[in-house]
């Protein structure tokens, strides 16, 4: 009897001999949900999911001893019960990770932002020898501070309901829970004696809500209306009580340092400095006051506020806290950054002893001349290892843990960001996220704990999120080839041969983008139109025309699926989007050479049928509605004064995104109503100043142009127009239609510019 534990002892020293001192921190953290709440949390889950087939056909049961060493989650499946799945996991999220594997490999099935395919079998397969996974990452993160503006901002509990429930299923167990902090920061602000007028001149509108909690902007398309903060606090009870009854560690802000100028007349002695303007803001709505960390009132309103945010929500020990994300610190002196980080620390500290820092890694990559070695250690070692998390932001493109020996010490998550601003477009690095995470994990004393998805927006591109999910409980990459294969079956339901070759097509093509990819649509389609528009691909557009092809040729079987009439409007609005791109070069050529009939043919075709044809594609499709965004925000209203504030966040954050087009079109959607009245009102423009210019001989001037498209741009977020929530026109009718008529130029044009 002696033997085995002895072995055990060994083998535990051994381990913890290889292991990192602040191992142990991370291993603490745990759901504090009882096993039993997890496991009846996923049972409903599931039958959210199949119905009454999740209490006939499967058992489910959370044990915490199943988790692997240092508490890796495992999940164990198998058929000792005739007729029924046994579920076992070692959190709810082990659990519900099991149950997905077991409903894609076993009955063809898929859940995804843009729909699910849950046709089960009439009885259920038994497992026929027991599947026991455990996965190697101790996290598996999901959420960029951006998705909640980008994303999330006008959900309700329904839509986070979905949300969380593709998150346990896809095996997430730590995310970001910010709603609501705003009515806990109200209220710490009241407390120190700030006024109403100062609060709602610090807050921004609900759109632009994630640059102010980073200190990027302020008052811009606010204030928030009471009823905001009632709605959201709500809602953040619903999401916490949810998330942690299946096992999920929810990450909660922490003060960064970034304090309301309201402040400095409460406190006139306090020590703080105007940070420099952000982005292309001017002081009006940026410039925000750092308190320096040395200021005792550092740690007297950080651990304020967080000691009330804990009063309120309850704790999982993690915190979030971007001091200097996409701002220069005021000294690049390595102790000044290390007693930066040591007061955003202690001001966590002391309101939880047992507190962990989660920081984004993004301001590494993103201001490389300043963060040098010595800068990016002192910021990082001035917090005890172990006691922060560092998220390897876009560690596909641009990782950051290669060249700071792994954070210096400090674990660290790699992160897919994948997407910025919400953008549509197909794309992806697929290579890269199968190698990545084994490579950082084998990485010389890599401190790595997990991996993440952190896109600025969501519901884009599906396959990246379900490939790198997958990944999370992989040991070693997948082969790409056969791992679409099975997405494709999954997807639809069926094993169609033309929708999977579709699928290969896009794999090796818009999918492989390799090197620094950088995701931010420039298609002309959606960018202000100029002379000197960027219309290079990193991919073979001629394969998105064919995989168009094959996916129009396989509706006949396919129609029925709801993912599959999602993706024939996405390919197919990716085909247009390249057609505009061929357009817009055509334009510019027989503008350049003089050539007016050429121009007003192809400018008319582009602005009169392209671009309308495209916009009554989307509008078939509930989920690229205009009309869903801008209704959803309204949803959100009390009175009408509060829709129509909602109403301008919506659409301004879509557009001009500030009150000048500060960073216009970075949040670019390409949406049924948006296309037509914003994109294309733009094009219609472009098009006929040049042709005036050529008709009167006068060049094109861009300023003049920039200040006529502007009040263009403006004229969308006025319109006053109401866009319907719901979809109108048959989806396989337009689609066959568009691609009878574009597909086969598009073909030859393909051919002629093929990247
Ligand atoms: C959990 O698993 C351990 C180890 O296998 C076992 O001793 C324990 O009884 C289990 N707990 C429950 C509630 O089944
Ligand atoms: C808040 O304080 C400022 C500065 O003293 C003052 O100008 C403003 O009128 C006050 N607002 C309210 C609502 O009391
Ligand atoms: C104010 O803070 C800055 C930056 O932390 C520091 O350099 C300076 O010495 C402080 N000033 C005073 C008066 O404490
Ligand atoms: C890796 O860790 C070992 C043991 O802790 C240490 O001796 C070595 O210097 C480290 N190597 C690097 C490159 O940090
Ligand atoms: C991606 O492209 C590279 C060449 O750039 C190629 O070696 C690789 O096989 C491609 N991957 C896929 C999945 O097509
Ligand atoms: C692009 O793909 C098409 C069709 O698959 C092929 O015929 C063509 O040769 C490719 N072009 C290049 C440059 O690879």
């Amino acid at each position: 009897m002696a033997v085995p534990g002895l072995v055990l002892l060994l083998a535990a020293v051994a381990a913890g001999a290889s292991r990192a001192p602040w191992w142990e921190s991370i291993a603490r953290l745990q759901p504090e949900a009882a096993d039993e709440r997890q496991a009846a949390a996923v049972r409903e889950l599931l039958e959210r999911l199949v119905g009454p087939r999740a209490a006939s056909g499967f058992s489910v049961s959370v044990n915490r001893s199943l988790a692997g060493p240092g508490g890796l989650d495992t999940y164990r499946l198998s058929s000792r019960t005739p007729g029924v799945v046994d579920v076992a996991g070692s959190s709810g999220v082990a659990a519900a990770s099991g149950i997905y594997r077991y409903l894609k490999d076993f009955c063809g099935c898929h859940v995804s932002w843009s729909g699910s395919q849950l046709r089960l079998p009439d009885s259920l397969p038994p497992v026929p020898t027991e599947i026991l996974v455990t996965s190697p990452n101790r996290f598996r993160f999901y959420q960029n501070v951006c998705t909640q503006s980008y994303s999330y901002v006008w959900w309700n509990w329904e839509r986070w309901e979905r949300e969380i429930d593709w998150m346990a299923l896809h095996g997430i167990n730590m995310a970001l829970a910010f709603t609501g902090q705003e009515a806990i920061w109200q209220r710490v602000y009241l407390s120190l004696g700030l006024n109403q007028s100062e609060i709602n001149e610090y807050f921004t509108g609900p759109a632009f809500l994630a640059w102010n909690r980073m200190g990027n902007l302020h008052t811009w398309a606010g204030p928030l209306p009471l009823s905001w903060h009632l709605k959201q606090l709500y809602l953040q009870y619903r999401i916490l009580e949810r998330m942690r009854s299946l096992g999920m560690l929810t990450v909660l802000p922490a003060f960064s340092g970034h304090i309301p100028h309201g402040i400095l007349r409460v406190f006139p002695r306090i020590n703080a400095t105007r940070l420099g303007s952000w982005s292309h803001f001017d002081c009006a709505c940026s410039c925000t006051y750092l308190l320096s960390p040395e200021d005792p009132m550092f740690q007297v309103i950080g651990t304020l506020f967080l000691k009330e945010l804990i009063k309120e929500f309850g704790t999982d020990h993690v915190y979030s806290a971007d001091t200097f994300n996409e701002m220069r610190p005021l000294s690049s002196e390595p102790a000044y950054l290390s007693r930066v980080s040591a007061a955003v620390f202690r001001s966590m500290a002391g309101a939880d002893p047992g507190a962990m820092w989660l920081m984004q890694g993004w301001l590494f990559q993103h201001q490389p001349d300043f963060w040098q070695p010595a800068q990016v250690r002192a910021l990082l070692q001035g917090v005890p290892l172990g006691r922060m998390v560092v998220l390897d932001l876009f560690a596909e493109s641009k990782p950051v843990y290669p060249w700071t020996e792994s954070f210096y010490g400090q674990p660290f998550i790699w992160c897919m960001l994948h997407n910025f601003g919400g953008n549509h477009g197909l794309f992806g690095t697929v290579e890269s996220i199968n190698r990545g995470p084994f490579l950082a994990r084998e990485f010389l004393n890599s401190t790595m704990v997990g991996i993440g998805l952190t896109p600025e927006g969501t519901g884009q591109n599906d396959i990246m999120y379900e490939l790198m999910t997958d990944l999370g409980w992989c040991k070693e990459p997948v082969d790409l080839q056969q791992w679409v294969t099975e997405y494709a079956v999954q997807r639809y339901g069926v094993r169609n041969a033309k929708a999977m070759a579709a699928w290969q097509l896009l794999l090796q093509s818009v999918y492989n983008c390799s090197g620094v990819c950088i995701n931010h649509n420039h298609s002309p389609l959606v960018r202000r139109p100029s002379l000197r528009m960027n219309t290079e691909l990193w991919y073979n557009q001629s394969a998105v025309y064919e995989a168009w092809r094959l996916l129009q040729s396989s509706t006949g079987e396919l129609a029925a699926s709801s993912t599959f009439c999602y993706d024939l409007v996405d390919v197919a609005r990716q085909a247009m989007q390249q057609l505009v791109s061929d357009y817009y070069l055509d334009i510019k050529q027989a503008f350049q050479g003089q050539a007016l009939s050429r121009l007003l043919t192809t400018g008319g075709v582009l602005v009169y049928d392209l671009l309308p044809e495209l916009d009554s594609l989307l509008a078939s499709d509930e989920r690229f509605l205009l009309g869903q965004w801008l209704e959803s925000a309204r949803s959100m209203a009390t009175s009408d004064r509060e829709a129509e504030l909602y109403d301008l966040n919506a659409r301004n954050q879509l557009t001009l995104w500030g009150p000048l087009g500060n960073i216009l079109d970075y949040a670019n959607k390409q949406l049924g109503g948006l296309v037509l009245d914003y994109y294309g009102v733009r094009w219609s423009l472009f098009v006929s100043t040049l042709v005036e210019c050529l008709n009167a001989g006068m060049p094109f001037h861009q300023n003049q142009f920039n200040q006529a498209v502007f009040q263009v741009e403006r004229g969308f977020i006025y319109n006053g127009k109401r866009y319907p929530a719901r979809p109108t026109g048959n989806t396989l009718e337009i689609a066959q239609k568009i691609f009878l008529k574009y597909y086969p130029s598009a073909m030859k044009r393909g051919h002629l510019g093929a990247a």
